[in-house]
């Protein structure tokens, strides 16, 4: 039986240090979090950043635009807030509707304030290593390999699933720390010949249950990035928990898992925010 990763003791323990550290240097932090529409899943995500926040010491500013809010308004918000000196961060809250180009929004927040790490030059700096603004999900998922001791130098990593926001960076920081790095996607062939020689796998597929025992190699760290929503309403990760977590050496639940990280990562990119911005 794997030991269960426990995400939220993790993630309350870098909360924690973060409060302290705000607390010690009277850090004066205001972070904005806009929501389109009323998507129940990004409210619930919101919530939880604004708690999180609220728990920090970090002021949070919420801005609600109804579902059929245009692009100009958006644009002009996001503007008023590159510009607002009491806001050192920015986050839109994904997905948008549909009438909203994200890529165009996301490039307009200004890099320096831009918390999710999202924009291009956010990205590109991930990719060569020198970045100020971690993407949140994937160094979440570090924290947690890092919770278990594993060392990720040499080690033989799968991630499945390519997105902008896990997969592609997820791949970056393992590699950063030396790992032996393979992305699977929808074209891979043979995932669960390539997953079995992970000794550390990363599902980030977005499909309930999508990882079975046969896929996984004995011991190994299966964290789950998945959080999907069945139809008894239960939410459920990527990984099928029952039959690998008899497998796994170490796993991460859904939930209590990378989700509660995901949103420790996001008020340290916020400190990170207000240092660069009064450097
Ligand atoms: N939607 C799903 N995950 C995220 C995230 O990390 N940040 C934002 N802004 N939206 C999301």
């Amino acid at each position: 039986m794997a030991d269960i990763i426990d995400g939220k003791a993790v993630s309350a323990a870098v909360k924690e240090q973060i409060k302290e550290e705000i607390a010690r240097e009277g850090l004066d932090i205001g972070l904005a979090v806009v929501i389109v529409g009323d998507d129940p899943a990004s409210r619930v995500y919101v919530n939880n950043k604004k708690k999180a926040c609220e728990f920090c010491g970090i002021k949070s500013y919420e801005y609600a635009l109804p579902e059929d809010a245009t692009e100009e308004e958006l644009l002009e918000l996001i503007d008023t807030l590159n510009g607002d000196g009491k806001v050192n961060g920015i986050l839109v809250q994904l997905p948008l509707p549909k009438q909203l180009d994200e890529k165009k929004i996301i490039e307009r927040i200004s890099p320096m304030k831009d918390v999710d790490a999202f924009h291009e030059s956010n990205v590109g700096r991930i990719m060569i290593g020198n970045y100020a603004f971690l993407p949140c999900t994937p160094a979440g998922c570090m924290e947690l390999i890092r919770s278990t001791g594993v060392e990720v130098s040499g080690k033989e990593c799968v991630v499945i699933g390519r997105s902008n926001i896990v997969g592609k960076p997820m791949a970056m920081l393992l590699l950063h720390e030396n790992g032996t790095v393979t992305v699977c996607h929808s074209r891979t062939k043979d995932l669960a010949e390539v997953c079995r020689r992970a000794d550390i796998l990363i599902a980030a597929v977005g499909r309930a249950n999508f990882v079975t025992a046969d896929m996984v190699k004995e011991g190994a760290v299966v964290i789950d990035v998945g959080i999907n929503r069945l139809e008894n309403g239960k939410l459920c990760g990527d990984v099928k928990f029952d039959e690998v977590s008899e497998k796994a050496g170490y796993i991460t639940p859904v939930p209590g898992g990378v989700g509660p990280m995901t949103i420790a990562m996001l008020m340290k990119n916020t400190v990170m925010a207000k240092r660069i911005q009064t450097k």
